[in-house]
């Protein structure tokens, strides 16, 4: 198959674009470097350093055959959102449709999309929360990507290209990067890789989805070959305080910090957590990683390559 990823030098999307390659997969990356590294990124990925939202993308889509999008690329600080709403428009709405009008004139037939079940909901009435949960995005980035999710609906009722909508929960893992909000657990890793005392925000009592990234990498390529079009979470439905989080990373440390804690961060949610068994049922989906283990392998991996050295 030809797959143009999007993002493919980030985090989640660069174990995506391994996982493909691996399977067989003609590979197309485009990815403007503001937050991925080339370091992430597979030597076998035809690589393109552009913007989707200031680039045409059907030339390349043409060019490669692209038979299906893995839509990854987004600007993912929510609290960048909240603080630049219309830059967070620009790149996460605008930059999609752009994508989604390139698709459209090059003939794609499917578009898998990385949507947020954690910010979409917004602070929950159901525990675990199904997909048909209310949607209340309380931030520019959660709103985006609901936007984002009607815009593929249009384009599948308009001109029949099927989407896969993956509603993940919290991910992490190796390469995570530990600037601005974007994972609390890469934060502490790197704290504690210098050796330096994390601050817990608020009690600590804030719980969310844990989900480790070879797991999101096991849905996308289940998503491949789903017929049709679908909304789904891709999460563990297990809750983990930070505190519990603290602990586990801590201890992975040795033990070298102490549990401190500061001022609770205004607005945050305060408890996240999704329902995973429509996952199963259409994707034949399920996470293997429980929290213990992924996070073993991420502290490993952080610990290893003492990563984000020069951030
Ligand atoms: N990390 C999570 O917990 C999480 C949860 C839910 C959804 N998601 C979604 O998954 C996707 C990947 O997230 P991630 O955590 O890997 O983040 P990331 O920042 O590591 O990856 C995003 C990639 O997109 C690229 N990019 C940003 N703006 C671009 C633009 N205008 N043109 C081209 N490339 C651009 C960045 O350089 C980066 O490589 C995002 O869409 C994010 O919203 C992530």
């Amino acid at each position: 198959m030809n797959i143009l990823i999007t993002g493919g030098a980030g985090f989640i999307a660069s174990h995506i674009v391994d996982k493909y390659i691996a399977e067989g997969n003609h590979v197309v990356v485009v990815d403007n470097l503001s937050a991925g590294s080339l370091n992430n990124l597979n030597k076998k990925a035809e690589f393109y350093n552009i913007d989707i939202y200031k680039n045409p993308l059907g030339e390349i889509i043409q060019k490669h055959k692209i038979d299906v999008i893995c839509h990854h690329a987004a600007q993912i600080d929510l609290r960048k959102s909240i603080s630049d709403p219309v830059y967070d428009a620009r790149i996460n709405i605008e930059g999609s449709l752009n994508l989604f009008q390139a698709a459209l004139k090059s003939g794609v037939k499917k578009i898998i999309f990385a949507s947020s079940g954690g910010s979409i909901y917004g602070e929950q009435k159901e525990f675990p929360a199904r997909e048909s949960h209310s949607k209340n995005p309380i931030s520019p980035y959660g709103i985006s990507k609901l936007a984002i999710e009607k815009y593929l609906k249009f384009y599948k009722f308009h001109y029949g290209i099927e989407h896969i909508i993956l509603r993940y929960s919290n991910v992490y893992g190796p390469r995570q990067s530990s600037k601005g909000d974007c994972g609390v657990i890469s934060v502490f890793c790197k704290l504690l890789n210098e050796k330096k005392q994390p601050v817990l925000n608020g009690d600590g009592t804030n719980t969310r989805d844990y989900l480790y990234v070879q797991d999101v990498v096991e849905a996308n390529l289940n998503a491949l070959h789903y017929n049709g079009s679908a909304i789904v979470n891709i999460s563990t439905a297990a809750e983990t305080n930070l505190n519990e989080l603290f602990k586990l990373i801590n201890e992975s440390y040795g033990n070298i910090a102490k549990e401190v804690h500061g001022n609770p961060i205004p607005g945050e949610q305060k408890r996240s957590v999704l329902d995973n068994s429509k996952a199963k049922e259409i994707l034949n989906w399920a996470p293997e990683f429980n929290i213990e283990k992924g996070i073993a392998e991420t502290c490993k991996w952080f610990i290893e390559n003492s990563i984000n050295k020069s951030e």
